[in-house]
């Protein structure tokens, strides 16, 4: 990782975002995120740094079932998410030290990457429904299926549109996709914490509540419901300027919370059940979500 890092700064046309903001990267846990530089809108460097972020959240998926799937009760579910972690780091290695793709391979470079989520999305499916109708009885929620399964089908619409040579985020779909994602990732928070975490639980269910409202209501509704919903909430910057910023300001602020909570489970100031790759995974997705607001027309 460290390696890859190293050779990424040299590639122009790509920025990279850490947790402090400098070139320092906190390990073990922090994974910086790469990402085309503001005015590249080259749809093979975003579908490069797109498939790069989203295949390391595959397999990053594969293993949080492996760590909720003890194998007396989930023995052969269990190795199936082994399998897709392998397959998934692997492509993600491959993929990082390839670097971009060239004009006339971006087809084939997300048709390759797109085939590879396919078989994950139907295993998500399959288990959330396996797990919802208590046929399945691992420690994975039927809603963390469902979730990652829906960012599993995101990234791949997000590459098929790159792979026609569209970079252009729009920003209803990024707000609505990732308002519902901010609102699950703080409900996993709260049911992970330690139960005498009673400040941190309610802050993750109020904020969850913001986003729901979001979601639902859109920048300008939601932002009016979210307050009235949630007065003393987290996401206190929403009075600002509601009309363009209720949704970015939201996302930044979970975008701080989680980097917060990542930091204090990894030194245990946290009491938890949330494993620091889980936490910074939640707050690579608030980054990115971050990321794609500033860039959406
Ligand atoms: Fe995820
Ligand atoms: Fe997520």
């Amino acid at each position: 990782m460290a390696q890859a890092t190293a050779q990424l700064k040299d590639i122009s046309g790509f920025m990279q975002y850490t947790r402090g903001g400098g070139t320092e990267i906190e390990n073990p846990f922090e994974k910086p995120v790469v990402v085309p530089a503001m005015d590249n809108k080259g749809a093979a460097a975003h579908a490069w740094a797109d498939a790069r972020f989203a295949v390391d959240i595959m397999a990053e998926h594969a293993l949080f079932f492996a760590l909720l799937m003890p194998p007396e009760v989930a023995g052969p579910e269990r190795t199936e998410a082994e399998g897709f972690n392998k397959t998934f780091a692997e492509l993600y290695q491959q993929i990082d030290s390839s670097g971009p793709p060239q004009q006339n391979e971006l087809k084939s470079f997300v048709g390759n990457i797109t085939e590879k989520i396919k078989p994950f999305i139907e295993y998500k499916a399959r288990l959330g429904e396996e797990q919802a109708t208590g046929k399945l009885r691992s420690l994975v929620w039927p809603l963390f299926f469902e979730h990652t399964q829906h960012e599993a089908e995101r990234w791949t619409r997000r590459l098929e549109t790159l792979g026609g040579g569209e970079s252009e985020l729009d920003k209803d779909e990024v707000s609505t996709f990732w308002t519902n994602i901010m609102d699950e990732h703080c409900r996993f928070v709260a049911h992970l914490l330690d139960p005498d975490e009673f400040e941190l639980i309610e802050t993750a269910m109020s904020t969850s509540h913001v986003f729901r409202d979001l979601h639902n209501h859109g920048a300008i509704t939601g932002a009016a419901v979210a307050l009235a919903h949630e007065p003393s909430t987290v996401v206190g910057s929403l009075v600002e300027n509601p009309e363009t910023n209720a949704i970015l300001s939201a996302a930044e602020t979970l975008l701080d919370f989680t980097t917060k909570a990542a930091r204090g489970i990894e030194a245990a100031r946290i009491k938890s059940i949330i494993d620091p790759r889980l936490s910074d995974h939640v707050r690579r997705e608030s980054l990115k979500f971050v990321d794609e607001l500033k860039r959406a027309v």
